[in-house]
């Protein structure tokens, strides 16, 4: 079986330098990378779902395989109906692994559908959303964490929250 288009899963609330750099190696692997935003829970993040697709499209403008979506519901079945072969996730640590094997293993019972994990940059393996909002809430450096234009939206969200 080849693996032309894949699905890139995630919160993304927001999209960091971590998740951007998986998303680019999968593009270079694969035919079509699909970023897909879980909106299951989104109504407890942050940002909207609506919020997170278009900061995911404007740091991924430059890759023209790539593109964004969300999904509700369970990932096999996002997989199933957009012809999607596998999934991609980043590991970054040990601590990844126990929880994403589980969810890799149960999506291969569910639909046969693979998952395929890329090691994350050393760079960004401390790297995760919780912590960039953090941060920001108290007045810390996020420059080197997230795109530009992600940095912008987070400081207007945090000065005004609920008004963005
Ligand atoms: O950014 P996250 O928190 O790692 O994203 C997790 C996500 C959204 C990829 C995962 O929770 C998911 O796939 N949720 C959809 C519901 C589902 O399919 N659950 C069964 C997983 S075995």
């Amino acid at each position: 079986m080849r693996v032309g288009r894949v699905a890139c899963p995630g919160s993304f609330d927001p999209v960091t330098n971590g998740h951007l750099d998986i998303i680019r190696r999968a593009a270079l692997l694969h035919d079509e990378v699909i970023v897909v935003v879980g909106a299951n829970l989104a109504k407890h993040g942050l940002f909207t779902v609506e919020e997170r697709v278009s900061m995911l499209e404007e740091v991924t403008s430059d890759l023209p395989n790539v593109s964004v979506g969300t999904f509700r519901g369970l990932l096999v079945d996002f997989c199933r109906s957009n012809g999607v072969s596998a999934i991609v996730k980043g590991l970054r640590a040990v601590s990844d692994f126990e929880y994403e094997m589980e969810m890799a293993q149960m999506n291969y019972r569910l639909a046969q559908i693979e998952t395929l994990f890329m090691t994350a940059n050393p760079l960004y393996s401390f790297l995760r959303s919780s912590l960039v909002r953090e941060i920001a809430t108290y007045g810390g450096d996020i420059t080197s964490l997230v795109p530009g234009p992600v940095e912008k939206r987070l400081r207007a969200k945090l000065a005004a929250p609920g008004q963005d």
